[in-house]
């Protein structure tokens, strides 16, 4: 284990599930594990457990005027708890493509004129950042390349550098559900058995490992090994 500095550096892992055994949340644990075995002080949010509130209100609405503007005190609690961290890692469903609504609303609300954007000299620069994305989808249905550029554009180029982050990485991991899936060429969705027994464990041993893989890759980068 290797640290690049004695001061304990800080890794938000945020968590965006409504189940707490679900794949998303084991594969959070799993993230949140692998960062305390590479030194990292953690803090895991958990948006359904914490119960946050995704939806945009008032107080959180921008004033493009006011770049001050002293947001809710639920936001401004989030907003300490990004700027503590040195990187932020978010685990997350694909909905639709997309990061599931909790998780966009925990942005829209949190990453705020004036935090997160909008000064130039960005308060969330030299910050890194890993999103990891649990998609039904299986790695040889044509839909998910382009799937993970679409991801790669909102949350890397749309999110992340917007706000002046140093870095930014969409770790796409497919094959989340037991029960494989694919659209055919006419546009059905094709819903396969699920898997069972000792296939079924191989298939989460390889999901776990290319979760792993994910979190050391974004490590290594960052200078530090597990
Ligand atoms: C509303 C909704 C939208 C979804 N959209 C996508 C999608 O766009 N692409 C995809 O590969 N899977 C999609 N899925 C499947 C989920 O990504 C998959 O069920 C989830 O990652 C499994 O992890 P979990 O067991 O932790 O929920 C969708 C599921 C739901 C419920």
């Amino acid at each position: 284990m290797t640290q690049p500095s004695s001061k304990a550096r800080t890794a938000l892992v945020v968590v965006a599930h409504h189940r707490a055994d679900s794949l998303t949340a084991h594969t959070a644990r799993r993230s949140a594990d692998r960062l305390e075995a590479a030194g990292y002080r953690v803090d895991l949010l958990d948006l359904h457990a914490e119960g946050f509130d995704p939806r945009m209100n008032t107080a959180d609405q921008p004033d493009w005027g006011d770049r001050e503007k002293a947001y809710s005190q639920e936001a401004r609690a989030h907003m300490r708890r990004v700027l503590d961290a040195d990187v932020i890692v978010a685990v997350f469903p694909v909905y639709w493509q997309s990061v599931p609504a909790i998780l966009k609303g925990w942005i829209d609300r949190v990453w705020n004129y004036g935090f997160a954007y909008g000064r130039s000299r960005p308060r969330l620069a030299g910050k890194r950042m890993l999103w990891l994305g649990l998609a039904g989808a299986t790695a040889d249905d044509p839909v998910t390349e382009g799937m993970h550029s679409l991801l790669e554009a909102n949350l890397n180029e749309g999110i992340a550098y917007y706000c002046g982050l140093s870095h930014s990485t969409v770790g796409l991991l497919t094959d989340a559900e037991e029960r494989p899936q694919r659209v055919d060429a006419s546009g059905n969705l094709l819903v396969g058995d699920a898997v069972a027994g000792a296939e079924r464990e191989a298939q989460y041993a390889d999901f776990d490992r290319r979760a792993r893989e994910f979190v050391e890759k974004f490590l290594a980068e960052e200078g530090v090994t597990a």
